[in-house]
């Protein structure tokens, strides 16, 4: 089955259950799970009944599409993501975009947790996301280009809404919350970088380093969805010489510290859209 046809049969399927028409769509990677608890919620979905979803693996994530109310906008929120590392194919990481996008939504916000790499980013800090480095190894718009869905060559001059990255800076800086501008290198993981590599991402203008985000930007850059993205930094990777041995425990504890910071910017995010 088409790609454009798989969209249709899942949106018909969330239709039959619910008449309700978000405006902002919401992936709540690491650095946002809590905010799920915060929405109003008018109806769930287990993405394992959602026809053409795959099966979320990571035990950090719940896997659920959750449609309500958050700082009184209608949102939908995917609470857990799927990564490329666990096994997907890149069409199955991005295709709830695609619902999200078929949905009606006309924001997408992203969260994820980060390793940071400019001495000046400290872990716990909050990255708003500005441009990225695509170093995945597969890419999610490879294969046959469908043009009802978006273009064969879409353009990444925006991928990131400078509204959005304006008000996130603005509103962090009146909560007293460190945040940071900055680019993304995304990679496939799932291990973590060598000292060798983090230097390497330094130098070729890395701000912050994670395994998602990236495929799902360009796919809703591919259907001209804006977007914008909150990282929060959960390990200091740059100088190397201050480098420790980092486990998921560790990132886990730093991200959920620094959540009700994320939760706010979003929330304040969400209120203006
Ligand atoms: N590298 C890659 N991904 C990450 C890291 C890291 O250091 N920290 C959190 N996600």
């Amino acid at each position: 089955m088409q790609l454009f046809d798989q969209i249709q049969d899942c949106i018909q399927y969330i239709h039959k259950h619910i008449q309700f028409e978000p405006t902002v769509g919401m992936v709540l990677g690491t650095g946002l799970s809590g905010l799920a608890d915060e929405i109003e919620v008018v109806h769930r979905f287990e993405y394992s009944e959602l026809p053409h979803f795959p099966v979320s693996t990571v035990e950090s994530h719940k896997g659920q599409l959750i449609f309500g109310h958050l700082e009184g906008r209608a949102v939908v929120a995917m609470a857990g993501r799927f990564h490329y590392y666990e096994g997907y194919t890149m069409q199955q990481v991005t295709f709830p975009i695609r619902i999200l996008k078929y949905l009606g939504i006309q924001q997408l916000i992203l969260s994820n947790a980060s390793g940071g790499l400019q001495t000046h980013i400290e872990a716990g800090d909050l990255v708003f996301i500005r441009d990225h480095i695509n170093l995945h190894a597969g890419h999610s718009l490879r294969g046959e280009n469908d043009e009802r869905i978006g273009p064969r060559f879409p353009d990444m001059m925006y991928a990131y809404d400078p509204k959005w990255l304006a008000h996130a800076t603005q509103i962090a800086k009146e909560n007293n919350i460190r945040a940071h501008q900055g680019v993304y290198a995304g990679l496939q993981g799932p291990s973590l970088e060598t000292p060798a590599e983090y230097r390497y991402l330094h130098i070729i203008g890395g701000d912050v380093v994670g395994m998602s985000t990236v495929p799902e930007v360009i796919v809703a850059r591919h259907m001209d969805l804006p977007v914008f993205v909150l990282s929060v930094v959960s390990n200091k990777c740059f100088p190397i010489e201050d480098l420790t041995p980092t486990t998921i425990e560790e990132v886990l504890e730093v991200v959920e510290q620094a959540s009700p910071k994320a939760a706010l910017i979003v929330k304040e995010i969400v209120r203006l859209m």
